[in-house]
């Protein structure tokens, strides 16, 4: 009987072990591990609460930023913190009417950086290695955020239209890049006012190679 026990127990677990393989199921909360419950519950927050950042901490996670591990440690990135509500008010109106519809379908929309009360411009030359430690750099930043509480979204749509758009153009310029460096995305930050479940992942992407 115990061994018949034992034997359910075990298959039990194989068919568990099986069914989570593939599946993108729920973080785990890290078992005490901060990092890892960093990495696990982080989400791109897409509401947020009227409250301004300090920029203390916008410095701060910042910072985090550029401590990135990056090629040759040439630091080949710009970082630009906006939290002047004028500026992604004014930016967000013309936004608004080049493109009138994915407005009308957000109603939820305040203005064009999901929301968020302040976003941090990150922007590289092109060469070989920029785009990737640039990458490395945002986690940085939304990981180090997500820390103290804050809520982060990482964006590409603005980068398209600031880069693009000639009625943006003041406002690219105002982020004063060094010549020939290029807006490669934003990352709109505040204090949340949502909590969203957790978006897929597909596990059968890792695999051990024997
Ligand atoms: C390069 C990049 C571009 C993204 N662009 C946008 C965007 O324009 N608008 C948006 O709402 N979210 C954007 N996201 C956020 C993703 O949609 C989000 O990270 C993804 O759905 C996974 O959800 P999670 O971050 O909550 O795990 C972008 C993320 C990355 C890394």
């Amino acid at each position: 009987m115990k061994k018949l026990l034992i034997s359910c127990a075990a298959l039990f677990a194989l068919v568990l072990t099986g069914a989570c393989k593939n599946a993108s199921a729920a973080p785990a909360e890290g078992d005490g591990n901060p990092v890892i419950e960093a990495i696990m519950n982080r989400r791109a927050i897409r509401a947020y609460k009227d409250t301004a950042v300090p920029r203390e901490l916008l410095q701060q996670v910042a910072e985090c930023g550029v401590w990135a591990p990056n090629a040759m440690n040439a630091q080949n990135w710009a970082v630009r913190i906006v939290d002047d509500a004028k500026y992604i008010n004014d930016l967000s109106e013309i936004y608004k009417k080049a493109n009138p519809r994915m407005v009308e379908n957000d109603p939820n929309f305040k203005n064009m950086f999901r929301n968020a009360p302040a976003f941090i411009a990150v922007a590289a030359p092109e060469n070989q290695f920029s785009a990737i430690d640039c990458g490395l750099l945002g986690e940085n930043i939304m990981l180090a955020a997500y820390s103290l509480g804050l809520g982060t979204c990482c964006m590409a749509g603005p980068v398209m239209f600031m880069n693009t758009n000639p009625q943006a153009a003041p406002f690219l310029k105002k982020l004063d890049f060094p010549e020939g460096y290029r807006l490669l995305y934003v990352i709109g930050i505040g204090y949340p006012d949502e909590s969203p479940e957790p978006r897929p992942r597909d596990l059968s992407k890792i695999k051990f190679v024997d």
